[in-house]
């Protein structure tokens, strides 16, 4: 019932498009992606990273998501978003996850191809892709950090590809996870990117990839946000790696930062509602439309037949 990723991201690959991968934590955050997706008639993938699932718990995401696919015209893949536990990433294979990403961009190069390997052959018998990662994306979530930026090497990623069989990866070439992305110039290193496309045939994945739009963090801030120095990636720079290979995109800050952004409004424009429908809607509202802005910018507009 969810859509096959890897067909998903060779169809944008060949087109020359990107689908976006969003990270859900609830109702609300699924619902706002959702309504996105079906009204551009885009593909869509909804992603639950560990802590996602530490925090709801895998059923409730898992039926969210069903049911989210059960209502929509659009085509949704299901994903798990830097998988390291391997417990974890064999429950979401059997659950029926479309695709699984195991994160080993920490481990030393040799064992991040053996693990990616083992994970890849397992999930491949039953039908299941997956997203593999080297080089480290910067910045700090719940669960995922890294303290710096080490950029993926473009024939090291050939050797990882061929090795581990994976079917998507994601690069390293500047992002970081997080509000607050460069301290110098927001770019990217396209010029690694454009050699990784070189070597590699497989769709090539972005992380860390907000754009941080301004005019949320302008409602946030108006309502108490505290939000310094925040930068996101700037669209440009988003379409030109998407010409160089980039097929599947992943946004969650700024759906954080349009949730935190709608609460705070609705809260404090509100004192005296306390009804958390009231409070909620909004929000849901602001990831409608910063998700819509997202797809319109990666060109998955109408792509969902
Ligand atoms: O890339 C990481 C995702 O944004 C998930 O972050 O571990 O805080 O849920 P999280
Ligand atoms: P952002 O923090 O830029 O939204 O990146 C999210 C991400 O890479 C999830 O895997
Ligand atoms: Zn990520």
């Amino acid at each position: 019932m969810f859509a096959n990723t890897k067909t998903l991201l060779q169809k944008a690959q060949k087109q020359g498009y990107a689908i976006g991968h969003f990270n859900i934590n609830n109702m609300e955050i699924v619902q706002g992606v959702i309504n996105a997706a079906n009204q551009t008639n885009s593909p869509i993938i909804l992603a639950v990273s560990e802590g996602a699932i530490e925090y709801a718990g895998l059923n409730y995401l898992l039926n969210l998501a069903q049911t989210a696919a059960k209502n929509s015209k659009v085509p949704i893949a299901f994903h798990l978003d830097h998988g390291k536990d391997l417990n974890i990433i064999k429950k979401c294979i059997n659950a029926g996850f479309s695709s699984v990403m195991f994160d080993g961009s920490h481990l030393p190069f040799e064992q991040n191809i053996k693990i990616t390997k083992q994970i890849v052959q397992h999930a491949h018998k039953r039908g299941i892709s997956v997203e593999a990662e080297i080089g480290t994306i910067g910045g700090a979530e719940d669960k995922v950090s890294s303290r710096k930026i080490i950029y993926t090497d473009p024939k090291q990623a050939k050797e990882f590809v061929q090795k581990t069989g994976c079917d998507f990866l994601a690069v390293a070439i500047g992002t970081s996870h997080g509000p607050n992305k460069f301290e110098g110039p927001a770019k990217l290193r396209l010029d690694i990117l454009q050699e990784i496309q070189k070597q590699i045939k497989i769709p090539l994945v972005l992380h860390g990839a907000s754009g941080v739009p301004n005019n949320l963090v302008t409602i946030a801030k108006k309502y108490g946000a505290t939000l310094p120095k925040v930068v996101g990636v700037p669209n440009d720079q988003i379409k030109k790696a998407i010409k160089l290979g980039i097929c599947k995109i992943n946004t969650d800050t700024d759906l954080r930062l349009a949730f935190d952004a709608g609460v705070r409004k609705s809260i404090q424009t509100h004192p005296s509602d306390i009804d958390p429908r009231h409070i909620l809607a909004p929000a849901r509202d602001l990831i409608t439309q910063v998700v819509t802005e997202r797809i319109t910018t990666f060109g998955s507009k109408n792509k969902a037949k």
